[in-house]
């Protein structure tokens, strides 16, 4: 008798788990916990290869997913693993991680830098990356307080062909030098 009620048990047990995972979809904060390990738990990343997401716009997240799961975007992680979610959970993760305030990150920059970033980012880049990188416009990502080293890497990949800059973008980028670049890039990850 004992075994009989607990072998039902098990079977409702079973069954509600099935019908759990197909009626609910997952939740954000349950998606958006297999993101933290690496982007850090309040979207502010812990690795400077690891753009951080906490202020960037649900657009542009969503944006990223989807040419990360396509290929069109090249990536060392994110490629494979765009490619087990859905538009709607790229929607939901978007939503979540927009909602998370700009996250600082501490790190060592040229002032000198810094300083010839700040003046060369407004005729140049601020028509899409809005309130110094820290917004951005439609699916454009913020880019301030970003990893310094990640930004040189996704530069380095778009002046390289290897990721597709927007044409407006390419129209700015191209006739700077290198060493513009570079303190524009010092620029963005400076602002706080
Ligand atoms: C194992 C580490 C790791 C995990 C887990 C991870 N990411 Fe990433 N993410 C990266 C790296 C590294 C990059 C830079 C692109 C690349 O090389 O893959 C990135 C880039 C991104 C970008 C582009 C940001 C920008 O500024 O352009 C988005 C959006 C993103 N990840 C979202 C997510 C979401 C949502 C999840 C959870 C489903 C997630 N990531 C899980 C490591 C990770
Ligand atoms: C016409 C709008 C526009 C202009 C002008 C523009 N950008 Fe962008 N930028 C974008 C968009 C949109 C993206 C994301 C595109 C993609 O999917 O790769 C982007 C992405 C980036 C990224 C990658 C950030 C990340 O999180 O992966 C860097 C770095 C960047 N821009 C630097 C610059 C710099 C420096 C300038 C000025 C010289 C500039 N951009 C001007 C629209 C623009």
């Amino acid at each position: 008798m004992i075994q009989r009620s607990a072998t039902w048990a098990l079977a409702a047990l079973v069954s509600l788990c099935a019908g759990a995972a197909v009626a609910a979809p997952p939740s954000a904060a349950m998606l958006s916990n297999a993101c933290a390990g690496c982007h850090g738990t309040n979207g502010g990343s812990a690795g400077p290869s690891m753009p951080s997401l906490a202020g960037q716009s649900k657009e542009a997240i969503v944006d990223a997913m989807k040419k990360f799961k396509s290929g069109e975007r090249p990536s060392t992680i994110m490629g494979r693993l765009a490619k087990g979610y859905t538009d709607a959970d790229f929607a939901t993760m978007g939503d979540y991680f927009s909602r998370q305030k700009l996250h600082p990150t501490r790190q060592a920059l040229d002032p000198a830098l810094v300083a010839r970033g700040a003046a060369l980012q407004e005729a140049n880049c601020s028509r899409c990356h809005l309130e110094d990188g820290k917004e951005g416009k439609d699916d454009t990502p913020a880019m301030a307080s970003q990893w310094l080293p990640y930004l040189q890497m996704q530069m380095s990949m778009y002046l390289s062909g290897q990721r597709k800059m927007p044409e407006k973008m390419e129209e700015k980028v191209k006739p700077l030098s290198r060493a513009d670049l570079e303190a524009l890039l010092h620029f963005y990850a400076s602002v706080k």
